[in-house]
């Protein structure tokens, strides 16, 4: 089994009790202190205009504040410290209903232009002070990225003729990035983001091509962008759904830096990417993507990581291999190959070359076999034990009729609850077999459906979600469960969604954190001692009802204003133990 190798530090705080109502709740000892909500202006010179609670900022406002709904960050310290650094962040869509004061309905240009300002990435400076962390304002770090950044495409794919628009006719520069969600933190000292649920922003029309329509591109979007922005109009701009779903390289620490859509690693709708370095120093990225029934991936670079940070490595990550996994059902796995000519990946079944085979990774998946899994979400790399961990949120379609049925690794029907799966590589991380188990199905033993009840050693929960070890080895688990499943059913004693730390070792889960009311909690970053965890609280009081009413959603939190009248924001939360010690233990 998996584990780390060394001694993990055993678990050292008191359970918390599953979640009720619209509050953050940490264990003895610890205390929880929100910084950098929505709408907080992020600290250019001479730009920071006051957020207003009645979502009244338009959107230049939004521009150079932060912007909805946070998600995967990472910390980058200054000069090495754990008091002092930057902090990088997704935002990952926004929630209209709240965005403007009038709501989501009707879409207006200006509407649409401030949620495009909402999304995107942050770079944004903190600091410990006595207890306290605040933000640096201004920091000359502070950036925002949102639909209207130049991002820069490399690998092969960029220049692609699928790749083209009449707006960029070289294929080699797309403006903004889309529905970021995990994150992680390079050894090299950038941050990577992965672009997810993009195929939901653009309008499709009456004729979407086979190509679209495999990812997920649908008549309408959710957003209502394409009736303001031909760019999201499939019908008036057929490319520009190719130059999502990458994942996207930035380097906080150079605020010049031009962001990199990184094609050799595929694209799909990447939850996020994590690297991990082989004995002679090759990057190997993991990545999957949180679809139902889609695939996990990993990226093999040709060179080796060089001592000198971003700038030495600044095309790592653009020469390699990608493969795809098959989970078997003996304990064993493979990865198999997407490389142009190779199997079934040839210009007779529709891939021209390996520009083609990048943007349509998930048909040249399809046709190599590999294993569908249940909405792959965050990776995590055990450094000491090499193995490699990664969250199945859930999958409620699983074995129901029309769609692929159970199989070892993805082994519940109607799998409400989900799974966390591991595996070792052979030899070393670019090993093209590997042995895999699962850490934990998830679930809640009281449940009457034997596909949920789950084997949970300790506290119990469902979706997984966030996943990431700490820098004394123990693994921490954050989980989203959707607000309308919430408090009844299966989800009965389940509680708000949480944060829980493991013990890889023993398997042992301890909850650790509970979130306001309908929050989910993504987001690990870990100051390099182990002291202080950033996290995100994500979409607090999201609202199961018609995202149209104006009156949606404070009705069901106020989390962390509590003002009346205002609304419930994501934001920043940074734990600490009072007595100053590690995290968890
Ligand atoms: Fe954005 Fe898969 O969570
Ligand atoms: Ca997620
Ligand atoms: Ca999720
Ligand atoms: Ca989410």
């Amino acid at each position: 089994a998996g584990g780390n190798a060394n001694a993990a530090p055993r678990l050292g705080f008191v359970a918390i009790p599953p979640g009720v109502g619209d509050a953050l709740q940490v264990p003895a000892g610890y205390v929880a202190q929100v910084i950098a909500a929505w709408g907080e202006p992020i600290g250019i010179a001479g730009q920071m205009p006051a957020f207003r609670m009645d979502a009244s900022n338009n959107a230049e406002d939004q521009a150079v504040q932060l912007g909805m709904h946070h998600d995967g960050l990472a910390f980058f310290p200054l000069n090495g410290a754990s008091t002092h650094g930057l902090i990088a962040l997704n935002h990952e869509y926004t929630d209209d209903g709240l965005l403007h004061p009038d709501g989501f309905l009707p879409m207006t240009p200006a509407k649409v232009k401030k949620s495009q300002n909402a999304h995107g990435l942050s770079v944004y400076e903190v600091r410990l002070n006595g207890q306290q962390w605040e933000m640096v304002r201004p920091s000359r770090y502070a950036r925002r990225f949102t639909l209207g950044t130049p991002f820069a495409l490399s690998g092969p794919a960029a220049g692609h003729p699928l790749m083209r628009t009449e707006a960029d006719p070289q294929g080699r520069t797309v403006l903004g990035t889309l529905n970021n969600c995990a994150s992680s933190q390079t050894p090299w000292g950038t941050y990577l983001s992965g672009e997810e649920n993009w195929a939901f922003y653009f309008d499709g029309g009456k004729d979407i091509s086979p190509h679209h329509r495999r990812w997920g591109v649908r008549d309408k979007g959710f957003y209502g962008w394409g009736a303001h922005d031909p760019r999201f109009d499939v019908t008036r701009t057929p490319h520009e759904p190719n130059r999502f779903g990458w994942v996207v390289e930035v380097d906080p620490m150079d605020p010049t830096s031009t962001p990199v859509k990184r094609t050799a690693l595929g694209r799909a709708a990447h939850e996020g990417a994590w690297v991990a370095l082989t004995r002679d120093q090759r990057a190997v990225v993991y990545s999957g993507e949180d679809a139902r029934f889609e695939y996990i991936y990993k990226f093999v670079s040709t060179g080796r990581m060089q001592p000198g940070g971003a700038q030495a490595n600044r095309e790592l990550l653009d020469h390699g291999t990608l493969y795809v996994a098959r989970f078997d059902a003996d304990g064993r796995g493979a990865w198999l190959p997407l490389v142009h000519g190779q199997g079934p990946l040839t210009a007779a079944n529709g891939f021209a070359d390996q520009g083609e085979v990048l943007i349509k990774a998930r048909q040249a998946s399809d046709l190599l076999g590999g294993t569908k899994m249940d909405r792959p979400e965050w990776l995590s790399i055990d450094t000491a034990s090499r193995w490699v961990y990664c969250t199945l949120t859930n999958n409620s379609q699983r074995g129901q009729a029309g769609h692929p049925g159970v199989d070892a690794a993805n082994p519940r029907a109607n799998n409400t609850m989900g799974q966390i799966i591991r595996w070792l590589e052979d030899g070393d991380h670019d090993g093209l077999q590997f042995s895999w188990n699962h850490l934990v199905l998830a679930g809640d033993p009281a449940n009457e459906r034997a596909e949920a009840k789950g084997n949970v050693k300790g506290d119990i929960f469902g979706c997984p979600d966030g996943l990431g070890f700490a820098p004394n080895g123990l693994l921490w688990i954050q989980t989203d469960a959707h607000a309308t499943q919430m408090y009844k059913g299966e989800f009965k004693n389940i509680g708000n969604n949480q944060m829980l730390a493991c013990d890889p070792q023993t398997g042992e889960i301890r909850r650790f954190l509970t979130g306001p009311t309908h929050c989910e909690i993504t987001g690990i970053a870990f100051t390099p001692d182990g002291r202080n965890l950033f996290i995100s609280v994500q979409h607090p009081g999201e609202t199961p009802t018609d995202r149209s009413d104006p009156k949606n959603p404070s009705q069901y939190s106020s989390w962390p204003d509590y003002q009346k009248g205002g609304r419930p924001r994501s934001a920043n939360v940074v734990i600490r133990k009072r007595d100053g010690g590690v995290i968890g233990t």
